[in-house]
C-alpha cells in the first residue's frame, strides 16, 4: 500500500448496512487513540430534522434547504453522543422510520455537499476513523488506510435485527432484511457518490469474524501502511 502524503491519520471504512462499520470502526478508534465519526448518523441526523419539520422526503428542495443550515456535531468526549441544531438525537435517529427514510434523503446532492462539509470539518480536528458509503471515494481521498466492509446479507440482517432486538425495539427479521435489502440498492444506485469501494481500498468480507478479529485486521493494515 503506498504512503500517503499526510500528518494525521486517517482511516476510512466503507461498505453497506449491517456490515458491522460502526462497531469495528469504534474499538480501531479506541485502540489507536483517534475519533471515531459515524457519518450515517449525520445523515440521520438531518432525516430526523425533516421528519419533525414535517417536510416530505420526497422534496428535495426543502430536504436541502434544511440541510443547509443544520449543524450535526459529534460529541467525541463520550459515546457517539450526536447533536442536531443543539437537540440530543443519539436515540431518535435509530429508529425504524428514520432507517426507511435515510437513503432518501441522503441520495440528495444539497444534503451530501452540507455533510461532506461537516465531515471534513470533523477531520480536521485530529486523526480519525471515518465510516460510511463514500469516505473513501470523496469524503477522505487522500485516507491513510481504506477499507471496504462487507459481509453476506443474510449475516447484515441477522446483525442488524440483533441489534435492534437488544435495543428493546418490536422488529421482524423479514422486515429488517427487506429494509436492508432496499437501503443497499438505493445506496448503491443512486447518481451522487454511490456506496462503492474506493480503487486502492481493502476489501474486507467480516462473514463469519468477530468484532475483535476485524478491528484487530485493520491496525494491522493501518501498521503497514504506516511502514
Ligand atoms: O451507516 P448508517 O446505516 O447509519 O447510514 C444511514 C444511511 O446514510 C445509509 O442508508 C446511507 C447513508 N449514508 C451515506 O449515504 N453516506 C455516508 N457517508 C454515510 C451514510
Amino acid at each position: 500500500m503506498k504512503q500517503k502524503q499526510q500528518q494525521v491519520l486517517q482511516i476510512a471504512i466503507d461498505g453497506p448496512a449491517g456490515a458491522g462499520k460502526s462497531t469495528v470502526a469504534k474499538l480501531v478508534a479506541k485502540q489507536l487513540n483517534l475519533f471515531y465519526v459515524d457519518t450515517g448518523a449525520m445523515y440521520r441526523a438531518i432525516t430526523y430534522k425533516v421528519l419533525i419539520n414535517q417536510v416530505q422526503f420526497e422534496d428535495e428542495l426543502n430536504v436541502s434547504q434544511i440541510a443547509k443550515t443544520a449543524e450535526v456535531v459529534l460529541d467525541h468526549t463520550d459515546e457517539g453522543t450526536v447533536w442536531c441544531d443543539g437537540e440530543n438525537v443519539t436515540q431518535v435517529i435509530r429508529s425504524p422510520e428514520i432507517s426507511r427514510a435515510v437513503s432518501t434523503v441522503a441520495a440528495y446532492a444539497g444534503v451530501r455537499e452540507r455533510l461532506v462539509e461537516l465531515q471534513r470539518r470533523e477531520a480536521e480536528r485530529g486523526g480519525v476513523v471515518m465510516d460510511g458509503r463514500d469516505i473513501g471515494t470523496h469524503v477522505l481521498p487522500e485516507a491513510s488506510l481504506k477499507i471496504f466492509l462487507t459481509a453476506s446479507q443474510q449475516e447484515r440482517a441477522n446483525r442488524r435485527w440483533r441489534e435492534l432486538v437488544k435495543a428493546g425495539k418490536n422488529v421482524v427479521f423479514e422486515e429488517v432484511a427487506q429494509d436492508m435489502r432496499k437501503r443497499d440498492r438505493q445506496d448503491t444506485e443512486r447518481e451522487v457518490s454511490p456506496l462503492e469501494p474506493a480503487q486502492d481500498a481493502v476489501i474486507l468480507d467480516t462473514t463469519g469474524l468477530s468484532v475483535e478479529e476485524t478491528a484487530a485486521k485493520i491496525v494491522a493494515l493501518t501498521q503497514e501502511a504506516g511502514r
